[in-house]
């Protein structure tokens, strides 16, 4: 059966307020956390999004029960980790979505052993998971590959270590994080990766008896508890911050004004300078942030980095309003190292943008035609849906199933804020016509 698709009319705008869902990136790790207390964690703010039901899935397969809350409670999770019996991860699951193998940490920490499918390479780049391996190593864990899994033992128990990671790593630090709150003594993570989803996920395993001191610093703490001495916790997701530079994106590029709500403008700082940077005025509250704009937008250079840097998951976002901006823009790609496949389809929507390696010139100023075009990834499709709301006439945005993944009722969102926009099937005409001729 053909698949859902995304159709947009353009030469509209996006104005008024829209609320934005718990993280995504952090709402995962906070229910792989929750495998290292035996009991029922309860997680407020978690999105209705495709990637939560297959990270619910793989605490099932592990013996869990993990349920949402009924009708007006749907964003509460509870994860019941009492039963888990098994410490193994299919390749079915971790194929499906690489943040998966983020069960590692914390099936190390509570069992001393794990069993999990190696993540692959995927579209936006190979994606290792070596840092991971070499700091679990630090901590005792011993590594083997079995048949295209993951062999994970630390047969002596897990004890305190100063690592050092390469690169501020998201994923590494989550994992070394979930194993070292029950080394014992100490543990040094340096270099650690600085994203609010770090912090939030320290505030948990805080929360579930874990002294874990610094979190959202380069250098980390960690004084190790007894396993047996965590126990289950209540918490609530931060907000998702690149849901919100998305929305603002959106503003920004169709002038607004348009304020997104539930979240901190602190986590956002980057893209904020450069909306401001681009011509945008930008109002920050504690909890909202709203955008303008009344005059073109400007040129702009942008380097994707680390936390607190420019975010790479709202380079896209960025890539489409420099296609809107009067002149040249460059972008360059720090984090992935095959991020562009995005700017092909802003092509086919008649975007001018050269690929130089890991630098993308971006000729502004065209006025972009609504097409045809594909998701590569999350954050491109959603940028896509973006781009057909100012395109002129209908942009038909395939593979919509990646948005899924990470944006809570994006369509409906758009649609409160003014977009002409619906999830469709394609071929509707094709079929009702084959099927009156074969009914003739
Ligand atoms: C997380 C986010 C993703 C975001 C990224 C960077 C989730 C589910 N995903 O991904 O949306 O874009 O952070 O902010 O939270 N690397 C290695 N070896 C390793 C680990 C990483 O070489 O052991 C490389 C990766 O290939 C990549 C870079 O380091 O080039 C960044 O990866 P990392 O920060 O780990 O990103 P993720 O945790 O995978």
């Amino acid at each position: 059966m053909a698949k859902e698709i995304i159709v947009v009319h353009g030469n509209n705008t996006l104005t008024g307020t829209v609320e934005v869902a718990g993280a995504k990136n952090s709402a995962l790790k906070l229910i792989a956390a929750s495998i290292l207390a035996q009991g029922e964690c309860v997680l407020h703010n978690v999105p209705v999004i495709s990637d939560i039901e297959v990270m619910s899935e793989v605490l099932e397969v592990l013996g869990a029960t993990v349920h949402r809350g009924g009708e007006g409670d749907e964003h509460t999770l509870y994860v019941d980790t009492a039963n888990i019996d098994s410490y193994e991860t299919p390749y079915e699951l971790v194929s499906k979505m690489r943040a998966s193998i983020s069960v590692l940490g914390p099936l190390i920490g509570r069992f001393g052993n794990a069993y999990v499918a190696m993540p692959g390479g995927c579209q936006i780049g190979a994606r290792k998971i070596d840092m991971h391996l070499r700091g679990l190593e630090s901590l005792g864990v011993e590594f083997s590959i079995d048949h295209g899994y993951l062999r994970a033992e630390a047969k002596n128990g897990l004890h305190g270590a100063h690592v050092v990671l390469d690169f501020p790593s998201v994923g590494a630090t989550e994992n070394l994080l979930m194993a070292s709150v029950v080394a014992e003594g100490t543990t040094v993570i340096a270099n650690a990766a600085r994203e609010p989803e770090i912090m939030d996920l320290a505030d948990m395993l805080n929360a579930m008896g874990a002294n874990v001191k610094d979190a959202g610093s380069s250098i980390i703490t960690v004084e190790g508890v007894e396993v047996s001495s965590l126990h289950p916790c209540e918490h609530r997701t931060v907000g998702d911050r690149i849901e919100a530079g998305t929305f603002l994106a959106g503003g920004a590029l169709t002038g607004g004004p348009l304020t997104v709500k539930g979240i901190k403008p602190d986590y956002l700082r980057m893209a904020i300078a450069k909306l401001r940077e681009m011509g945008c005025v930008v109002d920050e509250a504690p909890d909202s942030i709203t955008v303008k704009r009344t005059e073109p937008l400007n040129p702009v250079e942008i380097q994707t980095l680390p936390h607190p840097g420019f975010p790479t998951d709202l380079q896209a976002q960025f890539m489409l309003l420099a296609s809107c901006a009067k002149g040249m823009s460059v972008i360059t790609e720090n984090v992935f190292e095959n991020r562009f496949m995005f700017a092909a389809e802003l092509a086919r929507m008649g975007a001018d943008i050269l690929i130089e390696d890991h630098h993308a010139l971006v000729r502004g100023g065209r006025k972009l035609q609504g097409a045809p075009v594909s998701s590569t990834d999350l954050r491109a499709g959603a940028t896509l849906v973006l781009a057909g709301i100012v395109a002129e006439g209908e942009t038909r945005v395939h593979k919509i199933n990646h948005i899924d993944r990470g944006y809570e009722d994006y369509v409906g969102k758009l649609r409160s804020l003014g977009a002409d926009v619906s999830r469709e099937f394609p071929y509707k005409n094709y079929r009702t016509s084959v099927r009156l001729r074969s009914e003739e």
